[in-house]
């Protein structure tokens, strides 16, 4: 990555699902950080990141499936016996929701770790190349919340503690590592960590600090696109969920603002 000291970001939070209006409390679905650093520079290179190591399917028509499976009928419910049968036949689909389930609820959108989830690569001036994985590790430590305070908090809390933080100067931001790789780790599987991926060394690449809050439309109006990447960093050839990522963020922002 081609990254000077002071290249600028644009992160954009959320909170994951296909209900627009879940509350921020809420256990299910994932909380967000899409980013692009140094837009205009010649680092660009963009990540759409999740707070869990893993993610709820491995290759596209297996995420179809997930999502068939969820689809309400007419009475507007889920049909638990179609949620089952899907289940059971993709066991590695709710690595995901168990790993969310174990953990205490963010109370902060800079309070939790975020992963990129697919193996890149990265490639240095002399053609040597190392496979990682990126992760962001949160400055001020992780901000939990339990279930009953989550209850309590207002429906969109989480935009108003990072304005309160802003405001406050408290520390907000992240330390970016790559996790690094070994001969042998998959690099097809976004279900998958490598073995002993929690205890493996880690490079600090640099340190993404949140200053200010941009306003709504430039939030709006963007996609990030994780196929946007500098010279030197790679995603995975073999892995089915990357190249389909950027064209389908591009669909849903036309079907978004019509
Ligand atoms: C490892 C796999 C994936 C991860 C970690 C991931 C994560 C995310 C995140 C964090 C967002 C919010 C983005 C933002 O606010 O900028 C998002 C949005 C979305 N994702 Fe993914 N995603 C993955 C794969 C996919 C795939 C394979 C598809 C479809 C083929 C998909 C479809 C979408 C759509 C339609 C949106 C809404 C985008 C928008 O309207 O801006 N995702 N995803």
């Amino acid at each position: 990555m081609i990254l000077t000291r002071n290249s600028q970001a644009l992160i954009r939070f959320s909170v994951g699902g296909g209900n627009p209006a879940v509350a921020d409390g809420s256990r299910g679905g994932n909380r967000g950080l899409s980013v692009r650093i140094d837009g205009d520079g010649p680092g660009q290179t963009e990540f759409v990141m999740v707070n869990a190591p893993v993610n709820f399917a491995r290759t596209p028509a297996q995420m179809l499936g997930f999502l068939e499976a969820r689809r309400p009928g007419a009475n507007g419910q889920m049909d638990p016996e179609k949620v089952r049968a899907f289940t059971e036949a993709n066991p590695e689909t709710t690595g995901q929701a168990r790993y969310l389930a174990s953990k205490p609820i963010p109370g902060s959108w800079v309070g939790v770790n975020y992963w990129a989830l697919h193996a890149y690569t990265l490639t240095n001036a002399s053609g040597a190349a190392q496979v990682v994985k990126f992760r962001m590790d949160p400055l001020d430590g992780t901000v939990n919340l339990t279930d009953d305070e989550a209850r309590a908090r207002p429906r969109d809390f989480l935009a108003d503690e990072l304005a309160g933080r802003l405001s406050a100067s408290r520390p907000a931001g992240f330390r970016m590592v790559a996790i690094i790789g070994r001969p042998g780790d998959p690099t097809n599987d976004v279900t998958r960590m490598w073995e002993g991926e929690d205890s493996r060394p880690v490079v600090e690449l640099g340190t993404l600090h949140v200053r200010a809050a941009a306003d709504a439309a430039r939030c709006d109006g963007t996609i990030f696109a994780p196929t946007i990447l500098a010279d030197g960093i790679a995603g995975p050839a073999d892995d089915p969920m990357f190249a389909i990522r950027t064209p389908a963020y591009a669909i849903s922002i036309t079907k978004r603002q019509n």
